[in-house]
């Protein structure tokens, strides 16, 4: 059996697919945890808020689940630390990566583009990501495979991308990370001739944005962001078939041992998605604060209302998921 791209997919799908919507309830709630403390500057209990409450909401879901993306390692993070099992065991065994406030600064001066995100996996088929950066380049569906590369230069992806559409090079618009270290890239980029977005936090919304290219305007992401980031944006775009890759920047023994404990073997290896997101997925992102990619979490008088994108890779459904949520009491601490 194999999925719309060809991929391989297991007879007995692992993960059923009423655990999409359970998911959307997942990041939801953290959302609107964290939607609460938007704009007050502080960043840590926004992320407090948002761990709190999708780790609630997680171990009620019917999975036997365990994080391996989570919010560090178990002496840093107390709740949802890599490792941690989450669920009530009664259900298939899954891998979860997780962000519940991807964006802290973004939230705490609500500015836009921040998320909560989780990706449920078939158990084994997300990599193991250390927490150190990734360099990623990505490109949404719909292009042949391998039109653009991590090791070709800027300026040979943005020519091939743009002949590869149909397009003019100044008719690409690329989303990067607005980062001392990209001012290489930047300039190599806009001497193409394409329009570059600028975000200063936030790069799985920002990879995301390529899937959705038609309504966000973004052609392609590239540059260095974090390398858990990386996997959870490389699940959602492998749902929608669009291509990415990804090389973690491992530049320290300390880190590359790090990452050999993780089940890394080559330091130096170049990720494709697939690699980085085999198997049977479902991702889940609600948008915090307005961004390109989602709504905000929006307080009304009589009711809350957020907006989440949820995808399934086995079929590449996208469903956009507009909630009105009326007991407020169901979004306090319980
Ligand atoms: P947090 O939500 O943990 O603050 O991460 C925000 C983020 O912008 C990520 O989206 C990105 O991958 C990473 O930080 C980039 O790291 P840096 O700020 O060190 O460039």
């Amino acid at each position: 059996m194999s999925d719309h791209q060809g991929l391989s997919v297991p007879k007995n799908l692992v993960i059923e697919r009423v655990l999409s919507m359970e998911l959307v309830r997942v990041t939801e709630r953290a959302a609107v945890a964290s939607a609460r403390l938007r704009g007050h500057g502080n960043e840590k209990a926004a992320d407090q808020a948002a761990v709190d409450a999708m780790r609630r909401e997680l171990n009620r879901l019917p999975i036997d689940g365990r994080v391996v993306i989570g919010e560090g390692e178990r002496d840093e993070a107390p709740m949802l630390y890599i490792g941690e099992e989450v669920g009530t065991k009664h259900g298939p065994k899954v891998d979860i990566a997780l962000d519940p406030l991807e964006g802290t600064t973004l939230c705490a001066k609500d500015m836009p583009g921040s998320i909560a995100v989780i990706a449920m996996a078939e158990h084994g088929s997300l990599l193991y990501a250390p927490d150190v950066y990734m360099d990623k380049i990505a490109i949404g569906p719909g292009y042949k495979k391998g039109v653009v590369d991590l090791d070709a230069s800027p300026a040979d992806n943005i020519h091939a991308l743009a002949k590869a559409k149909g397009v003019k090079p100044h008719e690409i618009t690329a989303l990067i990370m607005d980062r001392p270290r990209h001012a290489k890239l930047i300039e190599a980029v806009r001497a193409t001739g394409a329009a570059i977005r600028l975000i200063t936090d936030g790069d799985v919304a920002g990879v995301i944005h390529t899937a959705s290219a038609l309504e966000t305007g973004i052609d392609i992401y590239l540059g260095i962001g974090g390398a858990p980031e990386g996997v959870l944006a490389a699940a959602a775009l492998r749902c929608v078939g669009g291509q990415m890759q990804g090389r973690l920047i491992l530049d320290s023994e300390a880190k590359v041992e790090r990452a050999r404990k993780m089940g890394v073997k080559d330091p130096v290896k170049k990720y494709e998605m697939e690699e980085m997101a085999s198997g049977d997925v479902i991702v889940s992102a609600t948008g915090v604060t307005d961004g390109g990619l989602l709504k905000g979490v929006f307080f009304g008088r009589d009711m809350i209302t957020t907006e989440t994108i949820v995808y399934r890779s086995t079929t590449g459904t996208v469903r956009r998921i507009y909630g009105e949520h009326r007991q407020f009491e169901k979004f306090h601490l319980d």
